[in-house]
């Protein structure tokens, strides 16, 4: 069996250009499966609201719902670092409540760090969190929990301007003790600017082939999601079309008196 992944792991990963893989999962027969397949970090992500609770974005998310999905996820995890999405509202309004709700997650969720949206304006919240001893992964480029302000699912730091911003900002993120950054949506050559310039491992989504690793939404991954997905998900499986046709025989057999 493979040793557990820990945010040292990763730094080493980082420094022997072994990429990372990270995962999405809301539930522990599917935590099960990443960690039967060897991927390195399972995410709660907030994501959990438009994937499985039919919200349409991330921002209705509580931290009630995030620490009943760590828990389940946590009873199938093993071997991977388990990390969970601070939701919206759960660290922006001070600094105490990050800390109230992220020791929430770790104590009675399970999880072995959180993940938070945004770089400079969350730096101190960032030391604060790792002074309690809760590991903080940073979440750079398109943040869905700023997706009113942002104005869409787009592309971000395409301007010269943006670019250096998002490059301060992962700095700053590294300085305050951040042990690994999202970078979701961003232009490859950035994306690739900001892995070299920091010392932490990067994962990319959207953001090309130059970060130290990369994660995709589980759902997306393995073709349940219903409607579009963005252009950057490869589809390794059809899970939806298949699970339709399974429960189209089952409906067909039981009208037909053909099962049981
Ligand atoms: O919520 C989520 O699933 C995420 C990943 C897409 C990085 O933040």
């Amino acid at each position: 069996m493979n040793p557990h992944v820990t945010v040292s792991t990763l730094r080493e990963m980082k420094k022997n250009g072994k990429k990372i893989v990270m995962l999405t999962a809301y539930d522990a027969p599917t935590s099960k499966l990443l960690n039967e397949a060897g991927v390195d970090i399972v995410l709660v992500g907030d994501s959990v609201g438009n994937v499985k609770l039919g919200y349409n974005n991330t921002i209705p998310v509580t931290v009630e719902e995030m620490l009943h999905h760590t828990r389940a996820v946590s009873r199938g995890n093993t071997n991977a670092l388990l990390v969970t999405d601070m939701p919206y509202l759960s660290y922006q309004l001070s600094i105490e409540d990050a800390k109230v709700n992220a020791g929430r997650l770790i104590k009675e969720g399970g999880s072995q760090g959180v993940k938070i949206e945004g770089g400079r304006e969350f730096a101190n919240t960032v030391k604060a969190l790792v002074e309690i001893n809760v590991p903080v992964m940073g979440h750079l480029g398109l943040t869905p929990q700023a997706i009113h302000k942002i104005g869409g699912y787009k592309v971000q730091g395409k301007t010269a301007q943006d670019a250096e911003r998002m490059v301060t900002d992962a700095k700053v993120l590294e300085g305050a003790g951040a042990f690994a950054i999202v970078l979701e949506c961003v232009p490859s050559d950035l994306a690739q600017e900001i892995t070299q310039k920091v010392s932490v491992p990067t994962i990319g989504i959207g953001a090309g082939p130059h970060c130290d690793g990369q994660v995709l939404v589980i759902d997306d991954l393995l073709g349940l999601t219903d409607g579009q997905v963005p252009s950057f998900v490869k589809r390794y499986a059809n899970l939806k079309e298949e699970s339709l046709k399974a429960v189209k025989r089952f409906r067909n057999e039981v009208q037909n008196g053909r099962y049981p």
